[in-house]
């Protein structure tokens, strides 16, 4: 089964194809691939090794106009060093804006190859074919890239679409546990907080095996509803964030204590907490969410001796903070949630400390 999903973008639209065994000839045959002198393909020593001959074989390009650049398998390598070591290694190469950077492999790779891409000759075009369950069902659709800065993560970057994304699925089934599960935090964004779809379809799921391509395609669809109606995050694209103001923190001050996915997973929690306490979700409605991040075995608290205080600075740098406070996305029903400003911080903290 293959479904297309078309978005619509300021550079143009572009399709999402989803399905279990979707990377192919036919799915890459595409313009600016057909055409481009020089492809780069940007990707993780690991991902290459289990999926580099199939992709090579979808690709079907001459050794000659193509360049295979790797980059650390870490959040480490969304950094300006790494941007400036590819920008000059594809300017010596010789690429132009008729080449194309194909990003192979999860949210680190597709942020960063993204970023490149917008910025290498002010922009030439690049496919994303995500490879983890997080990209697959979030970060590889709307056109966010961007690098890590020492004031917090995705400081620094430009909203700037792939030509395609292609989600073959069938990668999932060699991801590790800790894989899925950084993954699964974003499958339950959409199940608790943005779309019923997603919701219904959790609560069928066991979260024992590896997520089908129709979870897949379902978070995908209610990711396309969001950023179709507002690419550049003006107002509705804030929902997205939902679970990701306290994520961002935990991830600011405690690095690499918990994967992103579970992250979320805490602030989806957190967000309940603070939703139920101002009277926008009910009591069943928090149980039954709570009950979906249980069957999905993921993590409750945030990092041992992580205190509010130690969050706040990083709550400042928010991208969502801005005159008037920051704006929290607390969830108020299956697939539904609402953005709500000027949260008092003394609030915050008592219910940070009860969650
Ligand atoms: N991952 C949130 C967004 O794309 O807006």
């Amino acid at each position: 089964m293959r479904e297309t999903i078309q978005i619509s973008s300021r550079y143009g639209d572009y399709d999402v194809i989803v399905g279990r065994n979707v990377l192919t000839r036919k799915t890459l045959h595409i313009d600016c691939l057909a055409k481009a002198k020089k492809v780069a393909i940007i990707s993780q020593k690991n991902i290459l090794e289990l999926h580099g001959e199939k992709l090579l074989k979808s690709l079907s390009i001459p050794k000659e106009r193509l360049f295979i650049r790797t980059v650390q398998r870490s959040e480490k390598a969304k950094s300006i060093e790494t941007c400036t070591r590819l920008w000059q290694e594809l300017l010596k190469e010789g690429f132009s804006r008729d080449s194309l950077i194909v990003a192979f492999g999860g949210g680190v790779v597709g942020d960063l190859a993204g970023f490149v891409a917008s910025t290498l000759l002010r922009g030439i075009p690049w496919l994303n074919i995500p490879t983890t369950l997080l990209a697959q069902v979030d970060a590889s659709v709307g056109g966010k890239t961007g690098i890590n800065v020492p004031q917090g993560k995705n400081l620094v970057g430009a909203f700037y679409p792939p030509k395609r994304v292609i989600v073959h699925t069938a990668f999932l089934d060699t991801l590790s546990k800790k894989e899925l599960k950084s993954g699964l935090g974003e499958v339950l964004k959409y199940a608790i907080g943005i779309d019923q779809r997603v919701w219904l379809k959790c609560k069928r799921e066991s979260f024992k095996a590896t997520p089908s391509a129709g979870l897949v395609t379902a978070c995908l669809r209610a990711k396309a509803d969001v950023v179709t109606k507002d690419e550049l995050e003006g107002g509705l694209r804030k929902i997205l964030n939902l679970g990701h103001t306290l994520a961002h923190a935990i991830e600011g001050a405690a690095p690499a204590k918990m994967s992103h996915g579970e992250a979320v997973a805490v602030g989806l929690r957190y967000a309940l907490a603070l939703a139920f306490k101002h009277g926008v979700a009910s009591s069943e409605y928090v149980s039954e969410a709570l009950d979906l991040l249980g069957k999905a075995q993921l993590a409750k608290r945030p990092p041992s001796g992580l205190t509010f205080t130690k969050l706040l600075p990083f709550f400042a740098v928010d991208k969502k903070s801005e005159k008037g406070g920051l704006t929290w996305v607390l969830p108020t029903g299956p697939g539904q949630c609402k953005l709500v400003k000027g949260l008092d911080n003394n609030q915050l903290a008592k219910v940070y400390t009860e969650f």
